[in-house]
């Protein structure tokens, strides 16, 4: 049987870890890749970046700031990008005040207070329950420790530098799937509703007990949903 190419992006201090259960649990039917989004300082070189390694035409599943990167990737090279599954994202701007924390976060940052931003990134990201769950804790500090410093300010300049991708939702013409925690706080599900309502055909599923990091806190139910979006 054919797999399907796949390319992930995993959002803002994320890696392949975010992706782990999804990679497993895919193998029979996708042939997965997980792109690296600490390379540049830009949406568009990020893109780039990802479209040079990745097969001429494949699958794209995104969460949050990989949203971010594939909107751009869709507008650099939308014959290449066979299907959409879009996580925890937004496609509007950020409010004014969501640009200034993260201007703060920057300075945080290169004052070499990285290391304390994770631990209270915590509580936004994910659902009030797996905040005390330590596995989930460690898979998301881990990540964010492996990103680091210098590569967490590289993204974040990317997120305030990118492009309002509200126009270009009504130009996409591919199966798409938009998906997130119904207790996501950071992209909630009226913001998904936007992405779902702007694209052609899109189907919108919000996924119960979760926050903003859906494929680590409910990795069963976004496998199986990925498993019927590589079909339809
Ligand atoms: C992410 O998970 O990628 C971030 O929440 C994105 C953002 O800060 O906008």
């Amino acid at each position: 049987m054919t797999r399907s190419p796949l390319v992930f992006c995993p959002g803002l201090l994320n890696d392949g870890a975010l992706w782990r259960h999804q990679i497993e649990s895919l193998a029979d039917v996708a042939a997965p890749s997980v792109a690296d989004l600490t390379v540049a300082d830009t949406v568009e070189e990020l893109a780039r970046s990802v479209l040079d390694q990745a097969p001429s035409e494949f699958a794209l599943a995104a969460l949050s700031m990989g949203g971010y990167v594939a909107f751009e990737i869709l507008r650099q090279a939308p014959g290449r990008v066979r299907r959409l599954a879009l996580f925890d994202t937004r496609a509007r701007l950020d409010p004014p005040e969501s640009r200034q924390r993260r201007l703060d976060m920057i300075d945080i940052a290169r004052r070499g207070g990285f290391s304390k931003l994770p631990p209270q990134m915590l509580a936004g990201l994910l659902h009030p329950d797996h905040v005390a769950d330590p596995r989930m804790v460690e898979t998301v500090l881990g990540m964010a420790g492996r990103i680091g410093a210098e590569a967490f300010i590289r993204q974040q300049t990317a997120i305030l530098g990118r492009p309002d991708s509200l126009p270009t939702l009504p130009g996409l013409r591919l199966p798409t799937l938009v998906a997130g925690g119904r207790q996501d706080g950071i992209t909630p599900p009226d913001i998904l509703a936007e992405i779902a309502d702007g694209i052609p055909g899109a189907k919108l599923v919000i996924i119960e007990e979760a926050g903003h990091l859906a494929p680590i806190e409910q990795p069963q139910a976004v496998s199986a949903l990925l498993r019927c979006w590589l079909q339809f």
